[in-house]
């Protein structure tokens, strides 16, 4: 028998299916079982579970390709980006998967990320905060390189709300601004365009919803796909806050 042919092993899926807004749906794990093909991702397992199976499941992808951080789930307990997620990775070929807590859920594993980032992009004012009027015929000042590097480090968040999913405190308490949200702060604070002070940034998170709720149990770094350096950011800014106390 060539590669070709070659059977896959069978995996099996047991999947949350919910719809909060139809009344008589209760949380349920549905089982689905499928043949693994090379290579396979948890993409494209999931939609041919929904061509074959279950036209009705509900789940979100863009670019399946790590970039647009629509497609975050709960993979047998751990956060992950499913389109970045090798079906290869589980040997015993059972997977289970779950929407991420801290989000509202939409239906079965689709959340609202983008409902908490607007949120959170609003509570720590996420744009360049100027001191001046504006004068466009003015030259641009010129960024030293390193600072640059270090703010488009930091811009490299694709909003996929993994590090937010598996935070403790962001699951304890919905009002905190949560990795994504110090990570944000963290990216204007060493902007040299935004005229922001430290008290001024101290206004908007130095609290316990804020820069003193975060335990540091490092589990935002562990699961962001994009390997940003949020705890030690997040320690910066706390070193920071605290000299202001
Ligand atoms: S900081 Fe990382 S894990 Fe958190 S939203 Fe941004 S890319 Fe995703
Ligand atoms: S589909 Fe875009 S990050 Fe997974």
């Amino acid at each position: 028998m060539s590669n070709a042919q070659k059977k896959g092993r069978e995996l099996t899926f047991s999947i949350l299916k919910y719809n909060p807004s139809k009344k008589d749906s209760k949380p349920e794990f549905v089982e689905f079982k499928i043949e693994e093909t090379a290579g396979m991702t948890l993409f494209i397992a999931l939609n041919i579970i929904r061509e074959k199976i279950d036209a009705d499941l509900a789940f979100d992808f863009v670019c399946r390709a790590g970039i647009c951080g629509s497609c975050g789930m709960v993979v047998n307990g751990k956060p992950l980006l499913a389109c970045r997620t090798l079906t290869a990775d589980y040997p015993d070929g059972k997977i289970q998967l779950m929407p991420m807590p801290a989000f509202e859920l939409i239906r079965d594993l689709s959340v609202n990320t983008g409902k908490w980032m607007d949120a959170m992009s609003v509570r720590v004012e996420s744009w360049i905060h100027i001191n001046e009027v504006h004068d466009i015929a003015k030259l641009e000042e010129k960024v030293d390189p390193d600072v640059a590097d270090e703010t488009f480090e930091l811009d490299r968040c694709i909003e996929c709300g993994l590090c937010v999913s598996s935070c403790a405190t962001a699951l304890m308490r919905p009002d905190f601004v949560g990795p994504a949200g110090l990570n944000r702060i963290a990216r204007f604070h060493v902007d040299p365009h935004d005229n922001r002070t430290d008290e001024d940034y101290y206004e908007l998170i130095g609290d316990d919803n804020g820069i003193f709720g975060c335990m540091s149990l490092m589990a935002c770094e562990d699961h962001c796909p994009k390997e940003l350096p949020l705890q030690e950011k997040i320690a910066y800014l706390r070193r920071k806050m605290v000299s202001l106390k």
